[in-house]
């Protein structure tokens, strides 16, 4: 069954806590990216750690080997559940990011999924610069290395899913560029309802602003799930 991840996108630590705490016992999932956890550190994780909530760290590292390899250490013994890397780091540097994983993993039964990024959901064909390939293809591509280099899944749009499970099976998809009908794709270039990325075979749905500018994010998220399910 696809598990619903709230990005928690805003700029205040107390205004993310009290949307999680609306979300407390429907989602699952909470996403961390790179502006809040600039604005309010690690204790934000813990803090929704122990309000139940799964924790995805969005910090799409792109660094050296060695770099990365601290940066999993550091988010692993924050309790995260998930986290990012850019598939573009490369061999190297994925494979040690799963290293420093399997390291861990003889100390405590959890450890952080790694999850890689193929092509940001933002992309149109055309954008990527010094890419010629389309960004399915390209998405491919990095989805196939990224199994091989030991990662758990990639982020992917809806719209690349159903070919990436089909040629690298067991590998999951994390699927943002989520828009339910009738609401904005805003910056988002390779979207996708609910249901369609489902159907494609989604793992993950990561939902940030159709939640958070909803008049009622409860009944948005609610509205979302009874979607996934229906759509299972
Ligand atoms: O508001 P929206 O639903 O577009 O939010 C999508 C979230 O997923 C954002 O937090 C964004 O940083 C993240 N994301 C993405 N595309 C990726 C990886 C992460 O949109 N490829």
């Amino acid at each position: 069954m696809a598990q619903l991840i709230v990005a928690l996108d805003l700029p205040r630590k107390d205004a993310a806590l009290s949307l999680a705490r609306n979300l407390q016992g429907l989602v699952p999932w909470c996403k961390v990216g790179m502006e809040l956890f600039t604005l309010a550190g690690p204790n934000l994780l813990t803090s929704l750690k122990n309000m139940g909530f799964k924790v995805f760290l969005d910090l799409k590292f792109y660094d050296i080997p060695h770099t990365v390899g601290r940066a999993v250490n550091a988010a692993a013994a924050a309790g995260v559940d998930l986290l990012t890397l850019h598939c573009q780091g490369g061999g190297r540097m994925c494979r040690e990011a799963r290293a420093v994983v399997d390291s861990l993993a003889a100390d405590s039964p959890a450890r952080p999924l790694l999850f890689g990024v193929t092509v940001l959901t933002s992309f149109a064909p055309g954008e990527m610069p010094g890419i010629a390939a389309s960004p399915a293809d390209f998405a491919l591509g990095l989805a196939a290395s990224a199994q091989d280099w030991g990662l758990d899944g990639v982020v992917c749009s809806g719209q690349e899913a159903a070919r990436i499970k089909a040629a690298s099976p067991g590998l999951l998809c994390l699927c943002p560029g989520i828009r339910p009908a009738g609401t904005a794709a805003g910056d988002q270039r390779r979207v996708m309802t609910p249901a369609r990325a489902v159907a494609a075979g989604a793992d993950f749905l990561v939902v940030g602003r159709p939640i958070l500018e909803a008049p009622s994010p409860l009944e948005a998220a609610r509205r979302i799930l009874v979607e996934i399910n229906a759509a299972e």
